[in-house]
């Protein structure tokens, strides 16, 4: 008889997986996400992983991710894999390529940048992909994937 294989953080039976995070940047999308306020979620940091060594998981139960919450997951973890799970089969994977940032997403931290004056949209063009790079469209102030703030 083949072998089970045995999952480290159980299966889920429909809903959304995003595998192969940076472990350390788990509970930062939850936070960011606010997950832990409506969604049934299991997590794993610092699971074996072939590919990386060591990886971080996160399993939605019973939800997709919107377009949004994928852009704010790209900008953290450029290398997830989204897994949709029905009745206990992916579906669907897919890598997220992070073509911009949506408006109001991140905080520019220049402090006399007018989006921390005035109500105004914050706006970033992408100026370096690995590792991250921004630029604010109103005070060109660039901003490295560490600095970064999210509204
Ligand atoms: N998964 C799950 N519940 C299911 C099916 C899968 O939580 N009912 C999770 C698995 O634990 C895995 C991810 O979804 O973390 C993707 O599943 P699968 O494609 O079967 O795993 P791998 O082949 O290891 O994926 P990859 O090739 O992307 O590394
Ligand atoms: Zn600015």
């Amino acid at each position: 008889m083949e072998a089970k294989k045995i999952l480290e953080v159980a299966a889920i039976e429909n809903g959304t997986v995003l595998d192969h995070l940076p472990s350390e940047k788990v509970l930062k999308i939850v936070e960011i996400l606010a997950l832990h306020r409506e969604s049934r979620i299991t997590l794993g940091m610092n699971l074996e992983s072939k590919q990386l060594g060591k990886k971080g998981i996160i399993k939605i139960e019973g939800r997709d991710l919107t377009e949004e919450e994928m852009n704010k997951i790209a900008i953290l973890a450029p290398e997830v894999t989204v897994n949709q799970i029905k009745n206990y089969e992916v579906i669907k994977k897919k890598k997220i390529v992070l073509r911009e940032i949506e408006p109001n997403t991140l905080r520019c931290n220049n402090p006399n940048c007018i989006t921390n004056a005035e109500p105004v949209s914050t706006k970033f063009h992408i100026i370096e992909k690995k590792p991250l790079k921004v630029r604010c469209y109103f005070c060109e102030r660039s901003i490295e994937k560490e600095e970064m703030v999210f509204l």
